[in-house]
């Protein structure tokens, strides 16, 4: 691998790799890592916001001694209207060698490794509702964690925008390349994806209680306001009632069953305190996976 882009036709092996050293990692937390990408510099370049995915690149990149530069676009040039494409470049010629890249516009980051130099790596940190595959990856980390590494019995079910979501597409792709069972997939149908594939092989539905039953893992996602603004969504409370995960609700569900959402949370909206801070709740977990999952995937593209 040159780049992370996607996990979309990732090969089986490769994931199971990447998730099999991102444990080695979470195994061997103490031990020191820093020769791994040591000389080596990744620049975390976000056009857009972010708290888990830019500052976990930043420690795992630390932990594995590289030298970390942290691009704040309110700060920078692009407010006087330098393009992305030139601020990679720029920062290229400082002597980068890995970026770490989030944009609003699809397939903006696959734009950008086509501009850099042979031997830049570039790791999509989300881009636009494409890919978020280091998202994908460190959910299915977790659910490995929690479920076991035999996908092939797991039932899934994700809820909420899929439409608008980088997470749920790239939790699919890997979803799918390691076996799991069964896959439903469950929200308005005004933030379903059109006939596009996104959901191929999927169970969908508008019946989040009938969803439920005898689910493993809960995936939620977030609510993204603006679909509000957007006419795609009627009222919170609307969307609260129909599709908002409840501990009542999650009694419908396998009573072992786990609770995943990427971040950031609307409480009382798409998951509810009790559900988000309870027993079941794997949130945390996900947010601590991000880091050797971060450190997997950078020492696979700039070890050297
Ligand atoms: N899950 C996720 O991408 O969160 P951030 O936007 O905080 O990075």
């Amino acid at each position: 691998m040159q780049h992370l882009l996607t996990l979309e036709g990732m090969p089986r092996d490769t994931i199971v790799a990447l998730l099999d050293r991102a444990q080695a990692f979470v195994d061997d937390a103490d031990a020191d890592h820093r020769s791994i990408l040591a000389g080596r510099a990744i620049c975390t370049l976000f056009f857009e916001p972010s708290t888990r995915t830019r500052l976990s690149f930043q420690r795992a990149a630390q932990r594995l001694g590289a030298d970390v530069l942290n691009f704040d676009a309110a700060t920078s040039s692009t407010t006087k209207g330098e393009t992305a494409r030139d601020t990679l470049k720029t920062i290229e010629a400082m002597g980068v060698h890995g970026f770490v890249v989030r944009h609003a516009e699809n397939g903006a980051v696959a734009a950008l490794a086509q501009a850099a130099n042979p031997g830049t790596a570039l790791l999509n940190a989300g881009d636009g509702r494409s890919a978020h595959p280091t998202q994908g990856l460190l959910d299915m980390l977790t659910l490995r964690q929690a479920k076991g590494a035999d996908f092939s019995k797991l039932k899934v079910l994700i809820v909420g925008d899929v439409r608008h979501s980088r997470v749920a597409r790239s939790d699919l792709h890997a979803l799918r390349a390691l076996g799991a069972g069964e896959i439903r997939v469950c929200g308005p149908k005004s933030l379903l994806p059109e006939d596009d594939g996104t959901l191929a092989g999927c169970t969908v539905t508008q019946d989040f209680d009938a969803a439920l039953d005898g689910i493993d893992a809960v995936m939620m996602l977030r609510l993204q306001r603006e679909r509000m603004a957007e006419g795609l969504v009627a009222s919170l409370d609307d969307y609260r009632r129909d599709f908002g995960l409840t501990i009542a609700r999650l009694k419908r569900a396998s009573g072992d069953a786990v609770v995943l959402h990427p971040g950031p949370m609307n409480r009382g909206v798409e998951i509810d305190d009790e559900v988000a801070d309870g027993p079941q709740s794997l949130i945390l977990r996900q947010v601590a996976n991000g880091v050797p999952v971060r450190m997997a995937v950078l020492e696979a593209l700039l070890h050297v």
